[in-house]
């Protein structure tokens, strides 16, 4: 499968949140990162559903929203209602992971789990067939602009081989500390999907770090 690119709009200028939403839209990126932040889950607080809202407006490409909330069972169909086509849930925020993607698949979307850098792939292995998309952090989820965690390759690898076994359809994203120095490594190890964030929106041209990305071969 050729490798999808997927910028995360939580490094985008929000007062020209439209201008660079028509960025990636132009682009070769292949979906929208949306990342969303409850300050309990992590640290932070990123933006809820009017944004998102105001974003789907304008989006031409795939919503991929990753939720990095607590209990996050309890907004599925307020998230379907904004936009969302994939929906993100990490695992250590729900008691009942099963359940969850069952509610998010019934709304329609595609359902992914987020695993933090120092939750085990083996978790997954009696719920691998029902997810669409494995997020594996290769950060500390929160934040923007942090750097990659490099036991992330070894990760890939467990995960690829977890899914192939299994038969799973599950696709294998990376998040955090993505740039052209660690993408082409990260797709030999077996990656599918590459969000960047600050690599793509500090750059000078957006578009052409999107590009560079997205011509990667392995
Ligand atoms: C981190 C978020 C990431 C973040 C990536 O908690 O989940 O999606 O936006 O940003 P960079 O590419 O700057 O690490
Ligand atoms: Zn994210």
């Amino acid at each position: 499968m050729e490798h999808l690119i997927a910028p995360s709009v939580l490094a985008a200028d929000f007062a020209n949140l439209q201008r660079d939403v028509e960025m990636i839209n132009h682009s070769e990126a292949d979906w929208f990162h949306i990342d969303v932040m409850d300050g309990l889950f992590v640290p932070n607080i990123s933006f809820g559903m009017p944004v998102i809202k105001a974003i789907k407006k304008h989006a031409q490409k795939t919503m991929d929203v990753h939720l990095m909330i607590e209990n996050p069972d309890r907004y599925i169909v307020d998230f379907k209602n904004v936009g969302a086509d994939i929906l993100t849930v990490h695992y250590e925020a729900c008691t009942h992971l099963h359940r969850t993607l069952q509610a998010i698949k019934a709304e329609g979307m595609q359902a992914g789990v987020a695993l933090n850098p120092h939750t085990p792939i083996a978790v997954l292995e009696d719920v691998i067939r029902d997810i669409d998309l494995v997020c594996l952090m290769s950060v500390n989820p929160g934040f923007g602009g942090q750097s990659f965690i490099e036991n992330t390759y070894k990760k890939i690898i467990q995960l690829k081989d977890l899914i192939e076994k299994s038969g799973s359809t599950a696709k294998i994203e990376i998040d955090g500390g993505v740039n052209d120095k660690n993408a082409g490594k990260l797709l030999v190890a077996g990656a599918d999907v590459l969000v960047a964030g600050s690599f793509v929106f500090k750059s000078d041209n957006p578009t052409e770090t999107i590009a560079g990305l997205k011509s990667v071969s392995i």
